[in-house]
């Protein structure tokens, strides 16, 4: 069933306000105070709504995140059964230093159909390139980039792989280097990352390596509206995470899953720009306005736009 898409100005209302909170902070060398300001914001807007919601990705379990957590659920519980997934701040370190590419984001799915992601690693790789078996990741980086350059009639030495930059990461960098692809170094915010493959305009045709679970699978539900592919592994490495996947009903831990696994039926994706990136503008104030911007998807109605809204600052 489709989300009615009365929901998708809420969550952009949810992200933007998130991000304005947020904004307060930037620049003031504390993490935790950004992520904060984002998260009691955003779980003070989602109580707002007319919603019976579940948080299934958030800022940790109970016990170590006291909101937001998985489980939690939110809203009035009058309305619509809604799995939610949230990363109130996406660049924790590009918010405290107030460098480019911080986000608020949220991915909406109708009940059951958002992954459950434990916050662990997760082994990612995306393209424009829906159709299957272009890229995947058992194919080794030399097929990917050999399967994609036929694929986009483009050599080698013409595309752009995106990758975090990591010391993990120097295989995968090495073999791009042999290949004399063309790298789009990121120091964090992989969300955004995977998402520049959505359109030329970034440059961008590949996204590949390790970052986040929960920014996995948040990215993925906007790829998937965007009609790009996403493939994702977790990456369980002590016997604790072990434990805690199978308690989330994850039984086969070297699982790769395919985009339709990670979220099915319809969603909504909104990340609103808290400092400027690639994807949308930072909060701005203007007279007595926050402006801010909002990328925004709802996979049924194909909408892919950047919202732009206007708030007046209260005092
Ligand atoms: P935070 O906003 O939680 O700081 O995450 C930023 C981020 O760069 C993610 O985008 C990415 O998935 C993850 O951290 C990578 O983790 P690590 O820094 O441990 O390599």
């Amino acid at each position: 069933m489709a989300i009615d898409k009365k929901f998708i100005d809420q969550f952009v209302n949810v992200t933007s306000k998130a991000a304005i909170a947020s904004s307060y902070l930037v620049g003031k060398k504390d993490k935790i105070a950004a992520d904060k300001a984002a998260v009691d914001s955003m779980r003070t807007e989602l109580n707002n709504m007319e919603i019976k919601g579940k948080i299934v990705i958030g800022e940790g379990e109970l016990d170590e995140a006291p909101m937001l957590y998985i489980g939690e659920k939110l809203g009035t519980n009058n309305g619509p059964e809604f799995d939610i997934a949230v990363d109130p701040l996406e660049g924790t370190n590009f918010a405290a230093n107030n460098l480019p590419g911080a986000l608020s984001v949220i991915a909406i799915g109708e009940k059951n159909k958002l992954f459950k992601a434990p916050e662990t690693y997760m082994e990612k790789i995306s393209t424009k390139a829906r159709e299957g078996n272009v890229v995947d990741l058992d194919y080794s980086v030399k097929k990917n980039i050999f399967n994609l350059s036929e694929y986009l009639n483009k050599k080698p030495e013409n595309l752009t792989a995106c990758i975090l930059e990591r010391p993990r990461h120097d295989k995968i960098v090495s073999e791009l280097r042999d290949l004399n692809v063309k790298i789009k170094f990121i120091s964090d915010g992989d969300v955004s990352g995977a998402l520049l493959v959505t359109d030329d305009k970034y440059s961008v045709d590949i996204f590949l390596g390790t970052g986040g679970g929960p920014e996995g699978v948040l990215a993925a539900a906007a790829l998937d509206a965007f009609d790009c592919s996403f493939q994702g592994r977790f990456l369980f490495e002590t016997d604790k995470d072990k434990q805690r996947a199978k308690e989330m009903g994850i039984n086969d831990l070297s699982k790769k899953y395919e985009l339709n696994e990670i979220i099915k039926g319809d969603s909504i994706f909104c990340a609103t720009g808290i400092t400027s990136g690639d994807l949308v503008s930072g909060i701005k104030i203007q007279e007595d306005k926050f402006i801010s911007e909002t990328l925004v998807t709802h996979k049924h109605s194909s909408l892919k736009k950047v919202v732009k809204l206007n708030q007046k600052i209260i005092r």
